[in-house]
């Protein structure tokens, strides 16, 4: 199986994550975007105009892609699950994050059109699942696993990937996986259209193991994006990672009070 279509394209980037200056790092309170290149080029962008959509009016299928593509980038799920008969699961999940901290709860969404997702089956009939972050080195594998597969066939074997007991949940995690969850189902929101069918199911999951490779920690022992190497989704098969950072802090009010005061701004 050929993973691209893109041969004429230059080949993968795989230069290691650095981090840069922000991009206004002179921003004050109050400055306009007009105040650097950057931003101007920006702002004249806006004599092209605006189009907007009536979300009722359009075709769903284009919206639904208008929305990936702009709604992104989007953390992926590659979620680990095992049907009541023991059939096990794998498949990456876009519409994905975490929810709360306090518990820890993380979301997972799963188009039920037009077919329901051996995913979420499973989630509602055996509770217990893993979600495993996805590294560069090992997105193709991950990928495979989108594929339309009857149930009964597990990815497992076609990705080539491997399975790491898990503590609480009967499902395994990805052991090429940096940073890997358990999760117990928490609540699953069945979201429907307006004729009352069920088209998506939105899936909540409580964590309740989270493991990590000590090789992609930091020394505040946290994740260093460097060694984690996370993809993302955009729009269409789009992936994207993530080769820069940088690092604004949040405005504390005590701080700026004064330099408020004395712009004059409010
Ligand atoms: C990167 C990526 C992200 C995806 N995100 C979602 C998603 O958020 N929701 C969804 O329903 N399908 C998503 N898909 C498609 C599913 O992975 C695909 O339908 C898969 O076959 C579902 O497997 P299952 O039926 O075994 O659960 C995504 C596919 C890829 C490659």
């Amino acid at each position: 199986m050929s993973t691209s279509n893109d041969s004429d394209l230059p080949s993968f980037d795989t230069s290691e994550f650095k981090y840069t200056q922000p991009p206004q790092p002179s921003w004050t309170f109050g400055q306009p975007i007009t105040s650097t290149e950057e931003g101007r080029k920006w702002a004249e962008q806006e004599k092209e105009g605006w189009k907007s959509f009536d979300i009722s009016a359009e075709n769903p299928r284009f919206m639904y892609s208008l929305c990936t593509s702009g709604i992104a980038p989007r953390p992926v799920a590659f979620v680990s699950t095992i049907a009541e008969n023991g059939d096990e699961n794998l498949a990456p999940f876009s519409w994905f994050n975490q929810v709360s901290a306090f518990p820890s709860v993380i979301s997972v969404s799963c188009l039920a059109i037009p077919r329901h997702k051996d995913t979420a089956s499973n989630i509602k009939a055996t509770k217990g699942f893993t979600v495993n972050i996805i590294s560069e080195p090992w997105v193709a594998h991950a990928n495979s696993c989108s594929i339309d597969a009857p149930p009964g066939v597990s990815e497992w074997a076609l990705s080539g990937l491997t399975r790491e007991p898990s503590i609480s949940v009967k499902p395994a995690r990805v052991k090429e996986s940096a940073f890997a969850l358990e999760c117990e189902l928490l609540q699953i929101v069945d979201i429907k259209n307006d004729a009352g069918a069920i088209t998506t199911n939105l899936i909540l999951g409580s964590v309740k193991y989270v493991h990590v490779r000590k090789a992609v920690l930091n020394d505040k022992g946290t994740i260093d994006p460097a060694k984690l190497m996370p993809v993302a989704r955009m729009g269409d098969t789009t992936f994207v990672t993530v080769k820069d950072g940088f690092r604004i802090p949040r405005p504390v009010w005590a701080d700026e009070k004064e330099t408020i005061e004395n712009l004059a701004l409010l």
